[in-house]
Formats: C-alpha cells, sequence, structure tokens
C-alpha cells in the first residue's frame, strides 16, 4: 500500500485554509486536522486544556508549543490519520515544525507537502469580518461572498450561526502580527527543504480549489503518494 501523506496548509488568518482543507480531505480521504478546531471544542467542553487556552485564543496571541505538540501527537494516533491527513493552522513556529519532522519521520511518513496560501491583508480583513459558521457541522459562510441561504442559519442542520470571538477586528490586528512575527519564517524554513508550493489564495474558492488539485495531482504524479 502506498504510504500515507501530510500536508500542510501554511497562509494567514482569513486565508482560506480551513475551508479548502475541508474540501480536499473529502475529496482525497484524508484527515483534515485544525489545531484552532480543537482549542474551541476543548474550549467548549469545558475541559482542563480548553480552561488554559480560553485566554490565549481570545487574545489572538499563540498557544505554547508544548501544548500544542502534545494535543495534535496525541491526534495523530486516531484511525482516521492512517491514510493521511491534512494540517490546517499548524505548524505556526519553527519549534512546531522541528517537532513535527522529527514526529513525522519516527511514524515513517517522510517530508510533508505545504501549500503555502497567499492573500493581500485588505482581503483577509474582509473575510475575517464576514465570518460565520455553524457551530454543529463546522460549515463555514461568508455574508459577502458565500452567505447561508437564510441569514444566519445553517443551509444543513438549520444550527444558528455563530461569529468567532477572535475575529473581532483588535483581536484579527493581534493574529495578524503574531502570523507575521512567528509563523511566517516557516515559509523560508520548508521552502529550503524542497517541499513548499505557493498558490494565489485571493481567488474564488472554486479558482483556489483548481489550484490546490493542480499541486496535488503534480505531488502525486511525482512520488504517487496521494
Ligand atoms: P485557527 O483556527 O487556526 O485560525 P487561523 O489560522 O487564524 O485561521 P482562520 O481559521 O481564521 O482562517 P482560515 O485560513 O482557515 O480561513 P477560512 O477558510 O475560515 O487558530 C485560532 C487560534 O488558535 C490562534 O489564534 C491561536 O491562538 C490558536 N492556535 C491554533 N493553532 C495553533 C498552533 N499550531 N500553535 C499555536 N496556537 C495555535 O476562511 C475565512 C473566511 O473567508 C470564511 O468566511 C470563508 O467563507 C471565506 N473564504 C474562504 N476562502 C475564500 C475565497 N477563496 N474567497 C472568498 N472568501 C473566502
Amino acid at each position: 500500500m502506498a504510504p500515507s501523506r501530510a500536508l500542510i496548509f501554511l497562509g494567514p488568518p482569513g486565508a482560506g485554509k480551513g475551508t479548502q482543507a475541508k474540501l480536499a480531505a473529502q475529496k482525497y480521504g484524508l484527515a483534515h486536522l485544525s489545531t484552532g478546531d480543537m482549542f474551541r471544542d476543548a474550549i467548549r467542553r469545558g475541559t482542563p486544556l480548553g480552561k488554559k487556552v480560553q485566554p490565549i485564543l481570545a487574545s489572538g496571541a499563540l498557544v505554547p508549543d508544548e501544548l500544542v505538540m502534545g494535543m495534535v501527537e496525541e491526534r495523530l494516533t486516531q484511525s482516521d490519520c492512517a491514510r493521511g491527513f491534512i494540517f490546517d493552522g499548524f505548524p505556526r513556529t519553527l519549534p512546531q515544525a522541528a517537532q513535527l519532522d522529527a514526529l513525522l519521520d519516527a511514524k515513517g511518513y517522510g517530508n510533508p507537502l505545504v501549500i503555502e496560501f497567499c492573500v493581500s491583508p485588505e482581503k483577509l480583513l474582509r473575510r475575517l469580518a464576514g465570518r460565520w459558521s455553524c457551530p454543529l457541522c463546522g460549515t463555514i459562510y461568508n455574508e459577502f461572498n458565500a452567505p447561508p441561504k437564510i441569514a444566519g442559519v445553517c443551509d444543513r442542520d438549520g444550527a444558528a450561526l455563530a461569529q468567532r470571538p477572535d475575529d473581532r477586528f483588535e483581536v484579527v490586528k493581534d493574529r495578524l502580527a503574531a502570523y507575521e512575527r512567528q509563523t511566517l519564517p516557516l515559509s523560508d524554513y520548508y521552502r529550503r527543504r524542497g517541499v513548499l508550493e505557493v498558490i494565489d489564495a485571493g481567488q474564488a474558492v472554486e479558482e483556489v480549489g483548481r489550484q490546490l488539485d493542480s499541486v496535488l495531482r503534480c505531488a502525486d504524479g511525482a512520488d504517487g503518494r496521494l
């Protein structure tokens, strides 16, 4: 059987990583591992981890590496990861990237394929300001370009849509600053390793999906692993 594939979606808040990761995970039969979703789930359930990270997410800062790594390591042991997975929002610091390398090596995955989502700051701000999501099924909407059929209601299950507390403008500024300072260096880290592909994520969802498919098809052709 072909070895499993580890994909990493890298990009600033609002770049569309979650939107595309969800679609690609379904299409390619991979697990979608969003560390942001995992933290929000822990907060909703009021777990000890959730209580620890709640004020950190609310401030727009990054969660300490050791908390992130413990959670990711545990998640990778679950059976849905066996065919491969897409990391959405992880790694976000150089130490996380180095620890992930060691983890992937130990599990026999080899190099990850990293897709960097590039979008202008103006578009990011607009996307975040317009984002609504379903607390039940996780479907992401946007009031400007991907609205639900009925305002404020999920098309799939009728649940009331919610806005993320960290999408308030004051917090978004700090999230973008944290991205520039702590996460952007990963772009060079992976480029030097020859595993980075960059896509223009400022296009419409379908067009970004097409670019992604083409990168994934090339990677598949190159090593037959997807
Ligand atoms: P996380 O949940 O990962 O947030 P993020 O990286 O800031 O990313 P977002 O979810 O905001 O954006 P996205 O790129 O997924 O965009 P989306 O598809 O939703 O992290 C939250 C917090 O958790 C962090 O601040 C940190 O505290 C903590 N954390 C998480 N991981 C961590 C880690 N590894 N280390 C430390 N701390 C960590 O799209 C956004 C909107 O745009 C939506 O409305 C969507 O409909 C719309 N949209 C999407 N694509 C398009 C398009 N092509 N055209 C037009 N609109 C689009």
